[in-house]
């Protein structure tokens, strides 16, 4: 089967990484890909946003199955087009990408059908949305409604800054992802990452995650896309993932279907787990990034086998397995990030160094026989272990030997996994 990634991430990396083992694997391309991917991969210099030249892309190299790895490209379609053309995508409809690309749609679905959030108010005015705030008081979420790559969201210690919020937002910090603003109430818990792969009529639970947003230790410091990552994140127990299942995936899909819109592909539901149970923060309707690489890490079976079932409405849940070891990732990001940074800089000791630490490469770029920094976060460097310490301890071992001297990352990944560990040690 050929196959084409739509990416250059890390996430988009660890896609490739697990689909060239599959067997049932041809050729394998990936548009615009990595520094990392080209090793993987043929990287292709195609824009998504030119459906047609994609459609093209795929007859001309007969593409069997298309994944299409960040939530833009879904959002504005692509995944119809190829569709309408009779190539197989991994990856809803741009109807089914509205939970994550309208957080106004995702609330009301929630709503509709007694799926726990947070409480909220959509506004399409500053005046009235100033004013819900004042009543209820601080802290409180501001969000623009659409797509913000992951920095439409402040969540306000005091009403002065839910205010600003709200004023940026409606002055077009946004773009049109901020013609509407969403105000949530703020809740209180763990928060956890939970990915279902959907059909359209299974629904099959996969792993579970957790990342670390905050750019420095002890979560301090500005959100990022993530920082790291480890699965499983346990939060999640099993009664958990029922409940999340019964309470917050099912009717979602349940919802989803009923509108005529089934989604098909992966929803990965952020949430928070609160005392009451757990609490929808938000859909996305794509692998997480850095989630997907330790993901990918803990998966036993065949990743093309299972994206292409879900392609093809054959999806059941014998075909998704997993090692028992844990996974962790941290993220080196150039220094800057997640404000300005140069790009260029040199980065040495990152060969391959065999199956139990794999670095995936975010923003790389291959410049003859050496790799050079061409993003914000720029490596995923992921261990497996047998448990969350063991593959912490094998991932920062690995990054001693890296040579970057542009580069910084979180000395704290799997703080919360490892102090559990610890206390279940010692009990
Ligand atoms: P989102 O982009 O919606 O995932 O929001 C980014 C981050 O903001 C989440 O990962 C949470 O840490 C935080 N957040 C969003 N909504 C809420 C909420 N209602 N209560 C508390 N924290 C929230
Ligand atoms: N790591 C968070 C995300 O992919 O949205």
């Amino acid at each position: 089967m050929n196959v084409l990634i739509i990416g250059s991430g890390g996430r988009e990396h660890a896609l490739c990484w697990a689909i060239a083992k599959s067997p049932s694997l041809g050729k394998l391309f990936c548009a615009p890909g990595n520094g990392g991917i080209e090793s993987l991969a043929e990287c292709v210099s195609l824009d998504a946003g030119n459906h047609r030249a994609v459609v093209d892309f795929c007859k001309e190299n007969q593409i069997q199955l298309v994944v299409i790895g960040p939530e833009d490209p879904l959002a504005d379609g692509l995944g119809d087009d190829l569709r309408q053309a009779g190539i197989p995508v991994f990856g809803p409809s741009a109807a089914g990408a509205r939970l994550e690309a309208s957080k106004g749609f995702m609330k009301d679905l929630c709503a509709a059908n007694n799926i726990p959030t947070a409480s909220y108010a959509r506004f399409n005015q500053q005046a009235p949305a100033e004013a819900w705030v004042r009543d209820h008081g601080a802290p409180i979420v501001v969000k623009a409604d659409g797509l913000a790559a992951g920095k439409g969201v402040t969540v306000a210690e005091t009403v002065d800054e839910a205010i600003t919020a709200i004023g940026e937002i409606f002055d077009g910090r946004f773009g049109k992802a901020g013609n509407e603003v969403v105000i949530e109430e703020f809740l209180v818990g763990e928060e956890a990452s939970f990915f279902v792969l959907s059909d359209g009529k299974t629904a099959v639970p996969l792993a579970t995650a957790q990342d670390h947003k905050r750019a420095f230790d002890n979560d301090e410091g500005p959100n990022t896309g993530g920082m790291g990552a480890y699965s499983p994140a346990p939060v999640m127990t099993e009664p958990m993932i029922a409940r999340t299942m019964i309470e917050i995936i099912n009717p979602t899909l349940a919802a989803m279907k009923a509108a005529g819109t089934p989604f098909e592909g992966i929803l990965y539901a952020g949430l928070m787990i609160t005392d009451e149970g757990p609490k929808l923060i938000e859909y996305n309707v794509r692998f997480g990034d850095p989630e997907c690489q330790v993901l990918a890490m803990r998966l036993k079976s065949d990743l093309l086998e299972i994206l292409a079932a879900t392609s093809e409405n054959r999806l059941s849940p014998d075909m998704v397995e997993w090692h028992d070891d844990a996974a962790i990732t941290v993220v080196m990001a150039t220094k800057g990030y997640p404000g300005a940074y140069e790009k260029g800089s040199h980065i040495g000791g990152i060969e391959d160094t065999g199956d139990d630490v794999v670095i995936f490469h975010a923003g790389t770029k291959r410049d003859g026989d050496t790799i050079l920094a061409n993003g914000g976060r720029v490596l995923a460097i992921t261990a497996r272990g047998k448990s969350v310490r063991a593959a912490r301890d094998l991932a920062y071992a690995r990054i001693a030997e890296i040579d970057w001297r542009q580069g910084f990352y979180r000395n704290d990944i799997g703080w919360r996994a490892i102090q559990r560990e610890e206390a279940e040690q010692n009990d």
